[in-house]
């Protein structure tokens, strides 16, 4: 007993002393994060750049405590495009999706497969680029091979990935697939997918609809002939690539509530927020962190208050760590698209969406 005391004694003085740091200090302690996954009651996932010559699940290491503690849901940022699960027109190669899909189940996340179909030419095989057979029967095998392989893994899948165009936004856009099919390769593609995976959600999913209201009209049209002819299209995704200021958040909502409207489901599927285009600062200054966290909180308060819950699809971002984004690789200047810092800590961003999601749901 005697020896207990001054325990207890040195606990409580711990304590107060703890009850005296300010907010700053008391940050320093390891106090978990909360988690943007238990605010929401829809996915809320991460793409992940590892499959094939990307690199391996062993690169993500560092990070897996923070995806495990954060989402719920993943996705491969490059690893199931087309190239990488066939490479060769009679080869397919899962293993490496095969790995990610597994270490998603090991850890209690969801996968949403993306893409089946993309024209974009850095992930079309280049066997396809020349292929001179029978488009259709090709393109229906690829489809519905790999949505046969991951049937039961995968809850939803993008279908088709950017096949309107973006600078002539009442147009499809001018792809091999167009070319050798017409328009007809997109139902084509969902209703092969239907068929190979009748439980798979499936969606169509494009940028810049929110900002361009041509492009919002133009596949709104599409999908109401797809309704119309019971096409299986379940869903619509927002890439979400948006910046700092543009486009406002009244077009965002009214693109959101459309397709809303139309019953389907609906992603927030690759977001990130661009906050550099225009300052060129050289780092990130505390004015841009706040407000990169207002733009974040905006859109995803528009989500929750423009689509019902039971069409809620989920918010994916487009990486985890600021240095991952693409964003990152593919500009002059810097830029810090994500909620998380190089380093792992969670930015003003963060708590924007975290803010969004917990004061509208
Ligand atoms: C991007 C990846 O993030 C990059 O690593 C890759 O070099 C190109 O593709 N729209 C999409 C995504 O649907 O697949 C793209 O991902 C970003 C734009």
């Amino acid at each position: 007993m005697l020896k207990i005391m001054p325990c207890r004694f040195t606990v409580t003085l711990l304590a107060l002393m703890l009850s005296l740091w300010s907010p700053e200090s008391r940050a320093q302690v390891a106090v978990p994060l909360p988690a943007l996954k238990d605010s929401a009651k829809f996915p809320v996932g991460v793409a992940l750049n590892v499959g094939n010559e990307l690199g391996d699940l062993a690169d993500i290491q560092e990070s897996a405590a923070l995806i495990h503690q954060q989402f719920n849901s993943i996705v491969a940022e490059n690893g199931m495009k087309m190239r990488f699960l066939h490479p060769a027109i009679n080869t397919y190669d899962f293993a490496a999706a095969d790995a990610l899909v597994s270490y998603a189940r090991g850890h209690g996340m969801m996968m949403h497969g993306h893409t089946l179909i993309w024209h974009h030419d850095s992930q079309l095989p280049d066997w396809m680029k020349t292929y001179q057979g029978d488009w259709q029967a090709m393109l229906r095998d690829h489809v519905q091979q790999i949505c046969r392989h991951f049937a039961g893994k995968l809850k939803s899948w993008d279908v088709v990935n950017e096949a309107i165009d973006n600078k002539l936004p009442d147009q499809y856009r001018a792809t091999l697939f167009l070319d050798k099919l017409g328009p007809a390769y997109i139902e084509q593609a969902f209703i092969a997918a239907h068929e190979a995976d009748p439980t798979a959600v499936l969606y169509y999913n494009d940028f810049g609809m929110e900002a361009k209201a041509e492009k919002l009209q133009f596949m709104l049209d599409m999908v109401d002939d797809f309704q119309r002819r019971q096409i299986p299209l379940h869903g619509i995704g927002f890439q979400m690539h948006v910046s700092i200021d543009s486009p406002n958040i009244a077009q965002i909502k009214s693109a959101l509530q459309a397709v809303a409207a139309r019953g389907l489901q609906v992603r927030i599927s690759e977001m990130d927020v661009r906050l550099n285009q225009k300052q060129k600062a050289a780092t990130l200054n505390p004015a841009l962190a706040q407000q990169q966290k207002a733009r974040y909180r905006e859109i995803v308060s528009a989500y929750l208050q423009s689509v019902p819950p039971a069409q809620r699809g989920g918010i994916t971002f487009w990486g985890l760590l600021d240095k991952d984004s693409w964003l990152v690789e593919s500009k002059p200047y810097p830029d810090w698209p994500l909620l998380f810092d190089d380093q792992g800590q969670a930015k003003p961003a963060f708590w924007g969406v975290l803010e969004g999601l917990r004061e509208s749901r």
